[in-house]
């Protein structure tokens, strides 16, 4: 399946990511994983990119499209996706559009999360620096504390995750990436999930949205 995971900053889509790709056997494409493992490797992308990450503002357009749309093309994507923090801008859903042609996006998952919670869980999240994987010290703990259960690599907080780059990015979002829920609106393909629920039972809607069981 050829999935599109929305929702503002925050929202669980990286928590929930894992456990959709696993069930339809689809890779985990997200666009902000893609550009902190360019920063990590020191690319030219990733030093361009990184400015605008930092202060919590969206990448160029232009970058991040040639990186989705160069990933999308191997060949473990070829029968179905599952994107994440893609697109977020007009410009790049027509860009997703345009590169899948006739296939296009058969659905778009909007994971809604009011604004204080986001800034909640956004203040206490950690992230693994090896594979990425979210964490939180209330609402889902590691089981060593700041060790990643997949891999044990170190947690850390990430740079936009400190107060300022926060509101920022909830701003970001309202202004440039919510119009893209009412774009896969008028395409048919979106399905709205409350995400103010605890994970199972986010988990448990997104699968009902999907027509698939746990
Ligand atoms: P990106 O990495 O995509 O960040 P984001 O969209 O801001 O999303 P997050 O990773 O912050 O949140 P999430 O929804 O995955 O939440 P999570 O599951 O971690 O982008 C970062 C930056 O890269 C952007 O600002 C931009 O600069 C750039 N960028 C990326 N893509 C781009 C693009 N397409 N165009 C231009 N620029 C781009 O959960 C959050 C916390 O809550 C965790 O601690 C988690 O444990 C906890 N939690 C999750 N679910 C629940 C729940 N149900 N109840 C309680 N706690 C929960
Ligand atoms: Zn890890």
């Amino acid at each position: 399946m050829r999935i599109v995971l929305m929702g503002p900053p925050g929202a669980g889509k990286g928590t929930q990511a894992t456990a959709i790709s696993q069930r339809l056997s689809v890779p985990h494409i997200a666009s902000g994983n893609l550009l902190r493992e360019h920063r990590a490797k020191g690319t030219p992308l990733g030093e361009e990119a990184g400015a605008s990450m930092d202060k919590g503002l969206l990448v160029p357009d232009g970058l991040v499209i040639r990186m989705v749309l160069d990933r999308l093309n191997q060949p473990d994507a070829k029968d179905g996706f599952l994107l994440d923090g893609f697109p977020r801008t007009g410009e790049q859903a027509e860009a997703l559009d345009k590169s899948l042609g006739l296939r296009g996006v058969q659905m778009a998952l909007n994971i809604a999360v009011g604004t204080d919670e986001l800034v909640k869980r956004l203040g206490g999240r950690l992230t693994c620096r090896t594979c990425q994987t979210p964490y939180h010290p209330v609402t889902a703990p590691p089981k060593v504390a700041r060790r990643c259960d997949k891999d044990g690599g170190e947690l850390y907080q990430r740079d936009d995750d400190k107060p300022d780059a926060v509101r920022q990015r909830i701003e970001v979002y309202n202004k440039q990436t919510s119009p893209l829920v009412e774009y896969y609106g008028r395409r048919g393909t979106l399905k709205e999930i409350n995400g103010e629920q605890a994970i199972d039972h986010v988990q448990t809607a997104i699968f009902a949205a999907l027509g698939v069981k746990a």
